[in-house]
C-alpha cells in the first residue's frame, strides 16, 4: 500500500513542521515511560529522520534505527541525521532487519491496514519487558470551515487507499495480545497557522495528482481551500482553533 501523502522535498519539510509542533510532547511522552537502559531503540515509519532524533533523544538509547518504506526520505534522512543507521524496510512485513528494546511509531498506522494485527506482530518481536509505544491520530477537532472541509476531503482519500485517518479509535479498542500498559489519549490544541502550514503542502503537491480528490471536488474547490489555508500561513493566526486528539498505546512484552 503507497504512503498517502508522498515522498517529495515538500512532503519531507511538511513532516518537519509536524516534528516542530509535535516533538516536545512526543519526547517527554517517551521519557516519561522509558524507564530503562536501552541497547537499541526502532523508530517505525521514520520518514526524513526527525521522529529518530527525537526518539533517540528522549529514549537515551546507545544506538537508533529509522525504518520506512520510502528510499527518497531515508536518502534524506541519512543526509541529515549521520548518527543514526536508517533501513529500507515494509513495515508490514515481519520480521525486522533490526531487534530493538524499544520500538516507537507516530502517524503511521493511519496508513497501514488491520493497525492492531499489525501492532500485535511487531510486539512479538520485542525482548521481554520490551517496549512498544504508538501515537496516533484519532481525531481533530475544529469549528473552522476551510480546516472541516480539507479534513473531510484527507479522511476520504486515506479510506479510498484501504486505511482509516482516524486510526486512534480502532487503537484505543484494539485487543492486543501482550500487556497493555497505557492507552490513553492526548490532546493537542494547534494554533492556526501551524495546522494551515501542516494542510497547505498537501493541497498544492498530493492533491492535485489524486484521482479521488479530482474525482470527488471541482477544482475551483480545491483552489479556494488551498488559497484559504495559504493566507492563514500568511497572516501568522496564532489562535487555536483546532484541537489534535492522539492515542497513545503502550505495550509490554
Ligand atoms: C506521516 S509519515 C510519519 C513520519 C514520522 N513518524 C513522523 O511522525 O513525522 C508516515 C511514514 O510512514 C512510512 N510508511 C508508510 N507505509 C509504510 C510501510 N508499509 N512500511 C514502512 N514505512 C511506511 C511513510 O513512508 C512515511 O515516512
Amino acid at each position: 500500500m503507497r504512503y498517502t501523502y508522498g515522498q517529495s522535498e515538500t512532503a519531507a519539510q511538511r513532516l518537519k513542521q509536524i516534528a516542530r509542533v509535535f516533538d516536545p510532547h512526543s519526547s517527554a511522552f517517551i521519557k516519561s515511560q522509558v524507564d530503562l537502559p536501552v541497547k537499541v531503540a526502532i523508530d517505525l515509519g521514520c520518514g526524513p529522520g526527525f521522529t529518530t532524533r527525537m526518539l533517540a533523544r528522549a529514549s537515551r538509547a546507545a544506538n537508533t534505527c529509522g525504518l520506512d518504506a520510502s528510499s527518497e526520505f531515508l536518502r534524506e534522512a541519512k543526509r541529515r541525521f549521520s548518527d543514526y543507521e536508517f533501513i529500507q524496510h515494509d513495515l508490514t512485513r515481519t520480521p525486522f532487519p533490526v531487534n530493538g528494546g524499544v520500538m516507537y511509531c507516530r502517524f503511521l498506522l493511519s496508513h497501514l491496514r488491520q493497525p492492531v494485527s499489525l501492532m500485535n506482530r511487531w510486539s512479538r518481536l520485542l525482548p521481554t519487558g520490551g517496549l512498544l509505544l504508538a501515537e496516533e491520530l484519532e481525531a481533530i477537532d475544529t469549528g473552522i470551515e476551510v480546516f472541516q472541509r480539507y479534513l473531510t476531503i484527507n479522511q476520504g482519500l486515506v479510506a479510498s487507499q484501504g486505511a482509516r485517518l482516524y486510526v486512534g479509535a480502532e487503537l484505543a479498542r484494539g485487543k492486543f495480545d501482550a500487556r497493555v500498559r497505557l492507552n490513553q489519549p492526548f490532546i493537542l490544541p494547534v494554533t492556526n497557522s501551524d495546522a494551515a502550514t501542516m494542510f497547505f503542502s498537501n493541497t498544492t503537491s498530493i492533491w492535485e495528482k489524486e484521482e479521488f480528490v479530482l474525482g470527488k471536488v471541482p477544482a475551483a474547490e480545491l483552489r479556494e481551500i488551498s488559497q484559504a489555508l495559504k493566507a492563514m500561513i500568511d497572516d501568522g493566526d496564532r489562535r487555536t482553533g483546532i484541537i489534535w486528539k492522539m492515542r497513545r498505546i503502550l505495550i509490554q512484552a
